[in-house]
């Protein structure tokens, strides 16, 4: 369902935009490749080509609203409210020709999430969720996994850029694989909150994520009947689970 602002519409729009750019890309040499935070964490053309186009769009269509991309883009906005943009999530997969990696763009407003699309070209799938209003795939409405024990869980995780974060990531990852059914970590957070949404994973953690790899996967999560629940730490991180798995995943992973 989708709402009268258009909101819905426009963030879907552009997310398919930005796919279609990344994926005249995918496969081909890479341009303009550097890298950010670490060594391990890289970007390219792409991720900057993809976010232009976004941030353009968004400016266009919605110039009061404030906007955060990874690439950079910051601007402040006088609406109260603002688009939170990661232009191509799961860059290294990318970058590898692996086909997990998404766009993500959400919209919050002073009340949260409103809006979210992630959209996944190379897997023909777009989630797409507005508040109060459930969450599709492709159309289609979706929940997340009935109840199931730990023991019975498939869940995922993600692992930072930093050594050091890293190395935190592995003791954390040694109290939860022997209890659980198995854990995947694909490289796309937008991904791994999208399939919790859709009922492919019963769960997904990660410790250290940024506002742009969450936010549009975090709504798909709670508007597909699943809970969130941000962890502490230094920096903080993120858990979805469904609810019921929610209490035994987060003493798991809080150790
Ligand atoms: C990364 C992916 C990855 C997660 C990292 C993120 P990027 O985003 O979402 O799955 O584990 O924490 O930084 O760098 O590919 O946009
Ligand atoms: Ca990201």
């Amino acid at each position: 369902m989708s709402g009268p602002s258009g909101d819905l519409e426009l963030a879907e729009g552009l997310a398919r935009e930005a796919g279609r750019l990344l994926s005249a890309r995918y496969g081909e040499p890479v341009e303009g490749l550097r890298s950010k935070s670490s060594g391990t964490d890289m970007v390219s053309e792409a991720d900057n080509e993809a976010e232009r186009a976004v941030a353009r769009g968004l400016a266009s269509a919605r110039p009061d609203d404030g906007v955060l991309g990874e690439e950079g883009t910051s601007s402040g906005g006088s609406s109260g409210r603002r688009w939170i943009v990661d232009p191509l999530d799961g860059t290294t997969n990318f970058l590898y020709g692996i086909p997990a990696w998404s766009v993500s763009i959400a919209l919050e407003d002073g009340q949260g999430l409103l809006v979210a699309v992630v959209h996944s070209p190379c897997l023909n799938e777009t989630y797409t969720a507005e508040r109060g209003a459930g969450c599709r795939l492709n159309g289609a409405a979706v929940r997340v996994r009935p109840p199931a024990p730990l023991s019975a869980a498939l869940v995922a995780t993600g692992f930072a850029y930093g050594a050091d974060q890293r190395a935190a990531q592995v003791e954390t990852l040694r109290r939860v694989l022997p209890r659980v059914r198995d854990v995947r970590r694909a490289g796309s957070a937008a991904l791994d909150l999208a399939w919790v949404a859709a009922g492919r994973l019963d769960g997904y953690w990660e410790m250290g994520i940024s506002p742009w790899d969450w936010a549009g996967g975090a709504l798909l999560v709670t508007e597909a009947g699943g809970a969130i629940r941000v962890l502490d730490g230094d920096p903080p991180g993120l858990l979805a689970a469904t609810p019921a798995l929610m209490e035994p995943l987060a003493g798991l992973v809080a150790g």
